[in-house]
């Protein structure tokens, strides 16, 4: 097997572990990205073989939902139903303490937006991601509104990051699904986490950033050795 069907395998794995926690009944946040799709469409195949039955998936962005309802993951929203059970989740790098840099996908926002609202927030992962510091191997995502956008890139430059705007490959700034850009903030391994995720939440302009502090309650890693869950 190449490394990258290798790799291809963990996630599935990890995915696979995470979607075998989702009982019937419950309302389930899907995550986003090519680890967390393999947990929805898991999640699909158990209700279509009716191993599982009255799941409500709340998507955290337009392609997951598109892709639930193609596989008959009946869809619901915060509105109707303002706790989530379980959300099964991907991440780009993660900490020993369990914290997380997300956005990767370019779906922070909704993604922090169902994990707050998550009893379980599982995040499933292959051993590449994890890191003993954030920011090693991980540019920090930042949702910021458009308009103004190149005075918070400045900003946060001012914090020591490197910023770059993400584009599309036509060279257009790619946009969230709420329609906003993402400045990709390159910081380094990072040191006071809390600080920085509080100086940035409290500047007009950023939406969001990608550190999940203190959110993940389980982690499911899959690497050569085996599945590890590790649950805080
Ligand atoms: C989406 O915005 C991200 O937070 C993803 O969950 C993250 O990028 C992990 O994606 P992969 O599973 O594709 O690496």
């Amino acid at each position: 097997m190449s490394d990258a069907a290798q790799r291809e395998d963990l996630k599935r794995q990890a995915a696979e572990q995470a979607a075998s926690l989702v009982q019937s009944g419950m309302v389930v946040g899907l995550g986003v990205g090519s680890t967390a799709i393999y947990a929805v469409r898991r999640i699909g195949a158990l209700l279509a073989s009716g191993e599982l039955r009255d799941i409500v998936g709340i998507p955290c962005a337009l392609r997951v939902e598109e892709e639930a309802r193609r596989l008959g993951i009946p869809i619901t929203t915060l509105e109707d139903h303002a706790q989530v059970d379980l959300t099964i989740d991907g991440a780009d790098e993660v900490d020993p303490q369990l914290n997380l840099i997300k956005g990767g996908g370019a779906a922070l926002l909704r993604e922090k937006i169902v994990a707050q609202s998550s009893l379980r927030e599982v995040i499933i992962v292959d051993e590449s991601k994890l890191s003993a510091r954030l920011g090693t191997t991980w540019a920090l995502p930042v949702e910021v509104v458009p308009f103004g956008w190149g005075a918070q890139a400045r900003w946060i430059a001012t914090l020591g990051a490197k910023v770059s705007l993400r584009l599309r490959e036509d060279g257009e700034p790619l946009l969230t699904d709420q329609g906003n850009y993402l400045l990709d903030c390159n910081f380094g391994p990072m040191d006071d986490l809390e600080t920085l995720a509080a100086r940035l939440s409290a500047r007009v302009g950023i939406v969001e950033h990608g550190l999940f502090l203190g959110m993940a309650t389980d982690l499911i890693v899959a690497g050569a050795a085996g599945i590890r869950h590790i649950q805080k």
